[in-house]
């Protein structure tokens, strides 16, 4: 018996809810194969598209399925293997899809014994070990769908909103590799009231446009001014990229998770073709190695 699972990737913070707002992308992901095996170990037997350990302790998938084998205090033996199409430190939510993935099909694989959101902090075991912090802004959307909002973290608390039909996202991936972990590092740790005010505002209205189908509020709420204006810089030419964006017709634009990829929320497919040839125009010529994605919210 196996089964395979697409393990999507996911957009963290959508810039006014640093760790604790995320969405899906239903186009853009890994795929992972599981099976039982006799052998009462847990093994992750191939992993192909990055480089990445296969040792169990060390490996973000091997790690949440441990936690999650622990709870049930089980010693059933599984394979696990990877196809990676999400590149690590790419701000998409690699090591989150790997997680997400991996606890979500083994919970199958035993017949369902958790219900998805109960899955979600063993996924976040597989964050701790990425990044040294086990947010959940990519692993609950991961395995929620659509947006999700953590609502806190102590006791987990994460709700699932609504996803306007017309939404789409489009990324930008420049081909350099942040680490979570560094990107982490180098965020301030105290908040200007006056920022704290706008960021909440934002992050309140954002909320409520996902609700009334706003699209308009949607792109006014996206704002950071707390962690983008000091991660922006490890982005080749973000302020240029992030005003093309706008010209073109997008919502709003900001960092995707801890970067470098940028994303472009845009209202509609043709708009989202707009923002994404001009993006990739301006990159084109400043000579800088990029992927694209576009994708719906789901
Ligand atoms: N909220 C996390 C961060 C997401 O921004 O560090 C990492 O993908």
């Amino acid at each position: 018996e196996d089964i395979k699972i697409f393990a999507p990737a996911t957009v963290a913070n959508l810039s006014c809810g640093f760790d604790v707002l995320g969405c899906c992308l239903d186009n853009v992901g890994d795929e992972m194969l599981l099976r039982k095996n006799d052998l009462n170990e847990l093994r992750i037997t191939r992993i192909s598209g990055q480089d990445l350990p296969m040792e169990t302790h060390k490996n973000v998938a091997g790690v949440a399925v441990q936690a999650l084998l622990k709870q049930l205090d089980f010693t059933q033996g599984f394979d696990i293997e990877i196809d990676k199409h999400i590149k690590a430190g790419s701000g998409i939510g690699s090591s989150a899809a790997s997680s997400a993935g991996a606890v979500y099909g083994i919970n199958k694989l035993l017949g369902e014994p958790f219900t998805v959101k109960e899955l979600i902090p063993f996924a976040m075991e597989g964050e701790r070990l990425a990044s040294g912090n086990a947010h959940a802004d990519n692993v609950a959307p991961a395995l929620m769908g659509g947006f999700s909002l953590v609502r806190s973290y102590d006791p987990l608390e994460v709700l699932a909103l609504p996803s306007p039909p017309k939404l789409r996202v489009v990324i930008l991936h420049p081909l350099i590799e942040v680490k979570t972990k560094d990107s982490r590092a180098i965020i301030k740790q105290n908040v200007n009231l006056q920022d704290a005010i706008t960021q909440w505002g934002n992050l309140g209205a954002l909320v409520s446009a996902l609700y009334v189908e706003d699209y308009e509020l949607f792109g006014r709420s996206l704002h950071d001014k707390i962690i983008e204006p000091v991660r922006s810089i490890l982005i080749p030419y973000f302020d240029e990229l992030k005003q093309i964006a706008m010209e073109s017709g997008a919502l709003g634009f900001g960092i995707s998770g801890s970067g470098p990829s940028v994303f472009a929320m845009c209202k509609g497919d043709e708009v989202a073709v707009s923002v994404r040839e001009a993006m990739q125009l301006f990159y084109q010529e400043k000579g800088i190695d990029f992927d694209l994605h576009h994708s719906e919210i789901n």
